[in-house]
């Protein structure tokens, strides 16, 4: 089972390296942007009260984002594992992650940390377009789809921007998150499973860089375990 966290600030790319890890891996895919924008475009009682806050590019609660995870967590396409992307976002949700997958029996396998320094970052929000049939996220400037005006995925021709990807609404939402960041690192680290790894090259070489991370991962705790049976054999 694999069950990764992709940490990263607004525009680092968790949702687009994502994708080949869902291709590959066929892991679940958790992201609470996206299950916030799903419940506001429905207007259901968690959409309305995420829209306060995402309009002004602000945090939802806690427990409210908590929540949502771990109804989600429990789905049957959770089987094989998952990623969650954008989910924990500060130490107090990070707490409630080590508790409800202790509940759920889901430990954690990798967190990553997608780094992008916050000028390309600026950029790549203000250029993000995705297709409204499939989601699948573009940049006009550094990640366009192949054949002009038609999606790559699934040839939808009809595309949008992100409400919270206006100017004003993209710097609060820098602010915000960085200074949740650095404790939610320190968090990870403190516990030995976090690895950072370079947002800002081509994505199939932070996909390979992720994938290497979590595979140097599973052999150690494969030669761990190994390590532990010789020496329980010898005693
Ligand atoms: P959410 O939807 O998670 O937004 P975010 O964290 O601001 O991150 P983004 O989705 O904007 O960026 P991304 O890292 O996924 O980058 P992407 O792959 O799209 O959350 C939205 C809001 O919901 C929050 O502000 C908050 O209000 C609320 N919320 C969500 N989770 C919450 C939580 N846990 N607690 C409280 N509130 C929560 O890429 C960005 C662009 O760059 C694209 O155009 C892409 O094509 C391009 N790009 C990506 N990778 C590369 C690359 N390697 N090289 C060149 N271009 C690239
Ligand atoms: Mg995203
Ligand atoms: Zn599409």
């Amino acid at each position: 089972m694999l069950n990764i966290i992709l940490l990263g600030l607004p525009g680092a790319g968790k949702g687009t390296a994502s994708a080949p890890i869902i291709d590959k891996y066929h892991v679940a895919h958790i992201s609470t942007g996206d299950m916030f924008r799903e419940a506001m475009a429905e207007e259901t009682p968690v959409g309305l009260e995420a829209k306060k806050y995402m309009d002004a590019g602000d945090l939802v609660p806690d427990e409210v984002t908590a929540k949502l995870v771990e109804e989600r967590l429990q789905k049957s396409d959770v089987l094989n594992g998952f990623i969650l992307d954008g989910f924990p976002r500060t130490t107090v949700q990070a707490e409630l992650l080590d508790q409800i997958t202790e509940r759920l029996n889901k430990p954690l396998s990798k967190v990553i940390s997608i780094d992008v320094p916050e000028d390309i970052l600026v950029e790549r929000l203000s250029a993000r377009y995705i297709c409204k049939n499939c989601g699948a996220t573009y940049n006009k400037i550094s990640n366009p789809t192949k054949v002009a005006g038609v999606c790559d995925r699934c040839g939808g021709k009809e595309f949008y921007q992100r409400e919270d990807d206006k100017p004003e609404v993209v710097k609060n939402r820098l602010k915000v998150n960085k200074e949740m960041n650095t404790p939610l690192i320190d968090f990870y680290d403190a516990k030995g499973l976090l690895t950072h790894v370079n947002g800002n090259q081509a994505p199939e070489k932070v996909f390979a860089d992720i994938e290497a991370a979590w595979l140097t991962n599973i052999g150690g705790l494969f030669f761990s375990n190994l390590t532990k049976k010789c020496y329980n054999s010898q005693v």
